[in-house]
């Protein structure tokens, strides 16, 4: 048998999408074997600590080893309880970043290691554009390292075939493969338009069938496609990272600043001010008229509303839009993500992007198959 090319890599956070990960890569073995292939997991960290093999070069953490830390994970433990078990070493929070730094600068340029963030923090930044530096290689499922500065977005994707981050925008959809591909064959895109907020998606077609805004959400809520508190769905600021990270993919140099965002809860219902109960029991329901006109409205023009990312010439908005009820976007219903590209070769009708944009195993797929993307590298 030929010899099995090793991808090594690390994992930063271990939360629904990590722990997926980790059992899409136990679960894969015999695929990836097929291939001449072995994910070799070196390292794996949450937000307090970072459990590594005990030398990087020659060990990893093995199946059983993995299971068993996302068995502690899914019980709410922390890594730190894991010490003792099998050949590795485990460093609290104060050491972290140096030490994901050193196995970084021990194996970034011979072996490619890649670092993957499946965190949803925006301190991982300051590791990952690091370990860039030293040769690794870095897959993205957390959206705030690339919706930071210009200038740490710059350091992030300053080795284009060393970034991947497909999960960041429409969780497994092949959203930003696609756009690197037209983008690098010279096809000029003018305009994107998507829903990229499975709970907005929903929301906006419920109320569209005649359903008031407040039953929409209190049912999405109990059903559980909301945050636990609605109102971080309702405020678009997700969508507007997405609607950054697709900007920046343009060419645009922007800053979330830029962005116009509309939020379907006025200030005076915000976080800060109302409670999660009031404003579900009482607060979104003075809501529902105004949304139940537009719709109206919208309708005598052949017209439905949605909840979009938009993005032309110098506009880049995330909010409510009038669209025609004959177009991909138009005929959306439920929470599938849609997104609408058009270019010179997709001019008259755009290239459509549609399928579920969020959930664990979605995502963490797309993660993974970032991680065997960029392996061919380093053959
Ligand atoms: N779920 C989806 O459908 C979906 C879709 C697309 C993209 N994403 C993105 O994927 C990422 C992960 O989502 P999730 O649902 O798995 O989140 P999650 O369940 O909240 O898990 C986050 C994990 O990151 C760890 N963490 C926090 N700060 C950290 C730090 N500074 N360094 C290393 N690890 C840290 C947490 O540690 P503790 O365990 O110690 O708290 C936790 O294990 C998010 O950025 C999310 O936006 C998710
Ligand atoms: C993702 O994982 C989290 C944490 O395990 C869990 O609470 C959540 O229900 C999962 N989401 C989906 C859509 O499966």
């Amino acid at each position: 048998m030929a010899t099995m090319k090793n991808i090594p890599l690390i994992l930063m956070g271990c939360g629904g999408v990590g722990r997926q990960l980790l059992q899409h890569i136990v679960s894969c073995r015999s695929l990836h074997a097929k291939l001449g292939l072995h994910l070799r997991v070196v390292g794996v960290c949450d937000s307090k600590s970072l459990v590594v093999a005990s030398d990087v070069l020659s060990n990893e953490l093995n199946d059983n080893f993995l299971s068993e830390v996302c068995r502690f994970k899914v019980d709410g433990s922390s890594l730190l309880t894991l010490g003792g078990w099998g050949e590795c070493q485990v460093f609290k929070n104060s050491e972290l970043k140096e030490k994901v730094i050193d196995v970084a600068s021990v194996m970034g340029k011979s072996t490619g290691l890649a670092v993957v963030d499946c965190s949803a923090s925006s301190e991982t930044v300051g590791v990952l554009t690091r370990v860039v530096d030293l040769g690794c290689c870095i897959v993205l499922a957390n959206k705030k390292p690339l919706t930071s500065t210009m200038e740490d977005y710059y350091k992030l994707v300053s080795h284009p075939r060393r970034i991947r981050h497909e999960s960041t925008v429409g969780a497994g959809l092949p959203v930003i493969s696609s756009l690197n591909r037209i983008l690098l064959s010279g096809d000029p895109i003018h305009r994107i338009i998507g829903s990229l907020s499975g709970t907005l998606g929903y929301v906006m077609s419920e109320v569209e069938d005649g359903k008031p805004l407040s039953q929409v959400v209190r049912g999405a809520k109990s059903l559980g496609y909301t945050e636990p508190d609605p109102r971080d769905d309702l405020s678009g600021m997700d969508v507007a990272r997405k609607a950054l990270i697709l900007a920046r993919l343009l060419g645009r140099r922007i800053n979330m600043d830029s962005i116009k965002i509309e939020s379907l809860y006025p200030e005076e219902m915000g976080p800060n001010v109302m409670s999660v109960e009031d404003f579900l029991s009482t607060g979104i329901s003075l809501l529902d008229n105004d949304i139940q006109e537009r719709v109206r409205k919208a309708s005598l023009n052949g017209n439905v509303l949605r909840y979009v990312c938009m993005i032309e010439g110098s506009r880049c908005e995330v909010g409510i839009q009038e669209l025609p009820k004959n177009s991909a976007l138009g005929r959306l219903r439920g929470s599938d993500n849609v997104l609408e590209i058009f270019s010179r070769c997709y001019s008259e009708q755009p290239l459509v992007i549609q399928g579920a944009g969020a959930g664990n195993d979605t995502t963490a797929a797309g993660v993974l198959a970032d991680i065997l993307d960029i392996q061919d590298l380093f053959l």
